[in-house]
């Protein structure tokens, strides 16, 4: 699957969104090496530091599924007006999973997406040799 579709995806994730305090939704479609995609979604709370990025979402729901080798990211916002780059903590969860060559297209909040990677949004990663290591 090419960026576009998986943007695609990720935009259709996110009609699924659990946002009623921010209405802004978020939709994350990961490429697996398998050829699926699974996706996630932004799920807010009350309490609002509770709420759970669509990035995290969506590598938690890999995980349980079983699947952690994970070969392109996409983020959807289609409530954004601005770019919609991961978020800080997003970032590290990204990069337990993601070597850095891994390409990341986000949002531009104009209709299209920006072609990054986790190298780039994730520099001087600490402790990933560690992490590396625990297989
Ligand atoms: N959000 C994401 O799901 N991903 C991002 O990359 C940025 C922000 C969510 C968190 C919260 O539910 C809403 O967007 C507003 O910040």
């Amino acid at each position: 699957m090419n960026a576009e579709e998986l943007m695609k995806e990720a935009t259709k994730a996110a009609e699924n969104a659990y946002a009623p305090y921010s209405k802004f939704r978020v939709g994350a479609a990961l490429q697996m090496a398998d050829g699926t995609v699974i996706t996630g979604v932004n799920v807010e709370n009350r309490s609002f530091g509770l709420s759970n990025c669509a990035e995290r979402t969506a590598i938690f729901t890999a995980v349980n599924q079983g699947k952690k080798d994970i070969k392109g990211i996409a983020i959807a916002g289609p409530d954004a007006w601005e770019p919609l780059p991961p978020c800080g903590a997003c970032r590290q969860v990204i990069s337990e999973f993601c070597p850095a060559d891994t390409p990341v297209y986000y949002d531009n909040g104009n209709g299209g997406f920006i072609t990054s990677s986790v190298g780039e949004l994730y520099p001087a990663n600490s402790l990933m040799d560690m992490a590396e290591k625990k297989s």
